[in-house]
Parts: structure tokens; sequence; C-alpha cells
């Protein structure tokens, strides 16, 4: 598990600044005034903050970014982190601004001088989720536990701040934590009892095994999981914040690896598969938050966990399967696992708790990395409503997301000609067949959005708020959208 490094808040004591170890941020606005602490170091260090802020390369900085004045003379500390922001920034580029703090944090102890920034949640929100790595299986790299002190001029009018910014930053690491774990230690059953643990904050867990998923008639779901020895789980997990109404359900794919099965996927690249239960982790880590802060709304998160192997017992292209809902599915490719996966899932979350809207999260399709790359996930949805508080709360935590067509055309590329429907509709418009799969297990009246997730749960370089791997995606999204729906 990796904890977050979360602050100390301290009222500003600018007697502490000469004394201060490992590394110490100092904040400018775009008009190189230097604020009280600002002053402090400066004549410290016998003006270098005042010829850095009056430099061409100060100049240039755009807001949010940050540089280093190393090995200061007249100070303890080895650096002086100097960030350029403007006086009245924007919530996006303080986080960034944060960010720069925790990507140079690296261990050593932080002291930093906000002052009277207003906007200093979004700045230490920006640092703690930056400063995150995931070492659980670096014998010798064991980070040593930092400290962040931020002092304030008005400590008071922060107090929730840490509350604040530890219940996000939970929520995070655990999806990140989840994204990253290698498939042979978080198979279904250690990932089941993960969520388990959340019952501690909390959250009702109910874990769901085999027999009772057989008893249940989610065959297409079992279908996926039985070649794997691995025992196939759906997971309930209900957060009771709200008055006495239907939840809102969350529902994730939670293929903890995913090899295609019969249908083999090429060696190259394969180990990245472990990252498939990237959905069921973004659920994860939003009940964790909502726990964490005691959210004023009813949730439901169901994931389903199933390992996709090749063998003896695997299901085969050409079976028949039926799911839950009753409707038959030809498999055409074994690799096209998370539909099945979901929509059992999916079918159970609207007959048991008949929810007041749905999001399902999936890594489902390659394709939607060839539509929009890393920066995007793909949305889908049968409500505008619905998808267009979701966009906004996206665009409001950096969370990119965009909305993809969905239509009767692309439906007509599952027809079957010995089952109700195919499991996969052909090359062109892979992403949104596979959404019209799914949506063939949302009923009429069911607000439903469908996030393919595959291009941003994980990523091969550094994103604003976090370093290369699990990002994270979607758990400040979809806590936003319950705040602002139920909790408003
Ligand atoms: N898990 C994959 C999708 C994926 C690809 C996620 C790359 C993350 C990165 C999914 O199960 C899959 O294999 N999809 C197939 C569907 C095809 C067989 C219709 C794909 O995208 O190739
Ligand atoms: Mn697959
Ligand atoms: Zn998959």
């Amino acid at each position: 598990m990796t904890t977050p490094i979360l602050p100390q808040i301290a009222a500003l004591n600018i007697d502490s600044i000469a004394d201060a170890p490992g590394r110490v941020v100092v904040i400018c606005d775009e008009t190189g005034k230097l604020d009280q602490s600002g002053r402090r170091i400066n004549k410290l260090t016998r003006g270098a903050l005042d010829r850095l802020v009056g430099s061409e390369a100060f100049a240039k900085m755009k807001s949010g970014d940050a540089v280093d004045l190393a090995y200061p003379t007249g100070m303890a500390a080895d650096a002086v982190q100097v960030i350029k922001l403007d006086r009245k920034p924007d919530v996006l580029v303080t986080r960034r601004a944060g960010a720069a703090i925790g990507k140079a944090a690296a261990g050593k102890p932080i002291l930093v001088l906000a002052g009277s920034l207003r906007m200093v949640r979004e700045l230490v929100l920006g640092a703690v989720l930056r400063d995150y790595a995931f070492v659980d299986h670096k014998t010798a790299e064991a980070k040593p536990g930092a400290t962040m002190t931020v002092m304030l001029s008005k400590p008071e009018e922060h107090e929730n701040l840490v509350d604040d910014v530890k219940a996000l930053a939970e929520g995070v690491f655990f999806t990140r934590d989840l994204v990253s774990a290698p498939a042979n230690v978080l198979t279904t059953t250690e990932f089941a009892n993960q969520l388990d643990a959340l019952s501690a904050l909390g959250v009702e867990v109910e874990v769901l095994d085999e027999q009772v998923l057989e008893r249940l008639g989610m065959r297409t779901l079992l279908a996926v999981g039985q070649g794997s020895d691995s025992p196939s789980k759906v997971v309930v997990m209900q957060w009771k914040g709200g008055a006495d109404e239907a939840p809102f359900a969350l529902i994730g794919k939670g293929v903890v690896f995913d090899t295609g099965g019969i249908s083999l996927k090429p060696a190259g690249g394969m180990e990245d598969m472990t990252m498939d239960m990237g959905g069921a982790g973004v659920v994860s880590g939003v009940m964790k938050t909502l726990a964490l802060r005691k959210a004023k709304a009813n949730v439901v998160g169901i994931v389903g966990l199933v390992e996709n192997m090749p063998d003896g017992r695997a299901i085969r292209p050409g079976d028949v399967v039926k799911s839950m809902k009753g409707d038959t599915v030809e498999i055409i490719n074994t690799d096209a696992e998370g539909r099945l996966v979901l929509c059992d899932v999916m079918w159970y979350a609207q007959e048991r708790f008949n929810p007041t809207g749905m999001v399902d999260l999936a890594t489902l399709t390659g394709a939607i990395i060839i539509g929009l790359g890393h920066d995007n996930a793909g949305v889908f949805s049968n409500d505008d409503a619905l998808c267009n508080a979701f966009l906004k709360a996206a665009g409001a935590e950096g969370e990119g997301a965009w909305r993809m067509p969905l239509g009767a055309s692309y439906d007509k590329q599952l027809k079957s000609n010995i089952a109700d429907m195919k499991n996969v509709g052909g090359r062109p418009a892979g992403s949104i067949t596979a959404a019209q799969f799914l949506q063939r297990f949302v009923k009429e009246d069911c607000p439903w959005i469908h996030l393919d997730v595959a291009g941003v749960a994980s990523v091969k370089s550094d994103t604003d708020l976090a370093p290369k791997g699990a990002t994270g995606w979607g758990v400040m999204a979809l806590n936003r959208l319950i705040a602002d729906k139920f909790e408003a």
C-alpha cells in the first residue's frame, strides 16, 4: 500500500526558514514582488531570489512552473524551489505548481511557504498526488518517509485541508496501487480481500463466489474466468451516506490479467494487461474516497473480477453463452472478454438496486487508444444530462474525457447467425460496437455512461499529477460528479 505524504499545517514562522532542512518552497507571482517569506529568503541568500525573479529566465516561466536555487548560501536547505504562480491562478495551474513540489520531493523533508495563497488546497493536492511511487516490489528502494510542512499566514482558515486532500489522495493511490500490481500478486482473491478491507471505513462489502454467480445466471462472466485457476468473483460495495433512496451505481471491469484466452494476444506488450482491471480499480478508489470523506450520497460499486486465460476449460471461439439477462452471445473472439464480464454485472446492478444512474468503467478496447490516444477517455451515454454533468466534472478535475457516438447502425454490426448477438462487431468503430454491446444490457429508463479507459488508466510517460504508470484517472471526476449530483 502506498500511503500519501500528508502535510502538517503550521502558522508562518519566518525565523524557521534559515534552518529548515531538505527543500524550501517559495511562491512568487508574475510581478516578481516578494512576500514576507520571499524577502527573508532573499536576505538570507544575499539577494539570490531578487536576481532570479528579475531574470529573463523567470520572465519566460509560465504560471505554475518551478525552478531550483540549489545549495543556497545562508540556508540549511539543499534547495529553494521557486514557483511562479499568477496572483489569480486557476485550479489546474495551481495543482500543476503543486505537482512540481511533489515531483522534486524524492523523500526529502519539504517546507512550503504558502503565506496567504488562497488556493493552498490545490497546491497541496498537486504535491501529494505527484509524490507517488509504486515500490512494493523494489527491495532496495523503499522510499523513506518524508515530511511536508505547509506554513500559512492564517492556518485556521484551512482546517479541513488535510482531511480533504487525504480522502482524495488515498482513493487515487488505492486505484494506482491496484492498477500497478502484478497479476500473480493481485489475483481475483487478493483483489476481493483488499475490497473487503473497505468495510473498516463503513462500506458494506459482499463477495459473491462462483457458486452464487452460477445461481444468478452470470454465465457470460463465468465463461471468461473458466480457463483460470483463480476463481471468478463479483464484489458489491455499498456506501450508504445519503437519504433513503436508490443508489447511483459504478460498475468496473476487473480482468486481473488478459491473455486474450484462446484468441491469444501476441507476446509483445502482453505484460501491460496487468492493468486490465483498471475500471474496477477506479470504482474501488472512488468508494474509498466517498467513505473517507463520508459523502452524503448512496453509491454502490460493483466489480467483476476474473482472469482471462487459455486452458483446456477455457471458452472457445464459436461457443454460445447465455447472459444473466437471458440474451445469448456467440463468442467470436475470446479476447473481447470485458463486455462479457460487464454485461452480467450491469444487469445484476439494475435488477438488484434499480439505480438512479449507472456508470461503467473498463479498459475495454485498443481501438479507443487509436481514436483518442492517452489524453482522453471515451465517453458513451444514453442520457445527455448525465453525460454533460460528467464531462463538466471531468473538465473541472483536469481528467480528459471525450464523448463518442452510439447509434442503431453500429448495433447492426453485432448481428449473429446463431445467437442473439456476437461479442465483436469487426474492425470498424471497435470502441463504439463494444459500447453498443453494453447498451443492450442497459434498461431503457436507466441513465447510463460507459467510460472506455484503456488509454488513460496507465500511461508510458509522466502526466501532470502522476509519474508514468497508473494514473488513477477518473477517481476525482466521479467523486465530483457524485458531489455535484447528490450533495450540492
Ligand atoms: N483489454 C483489452 C483492451 C485493451 C487494449 C486495454 C490495450 C488496454 C490496452 C480488451 O479486452 C481487448 O482485448 N480488446 C480487443 C477487442 C477485439 C478483440 C474486438 C482489442 O481491443 O483488440
Ligand atoms: Mn481482451
Ligand atoms: Zn481485456
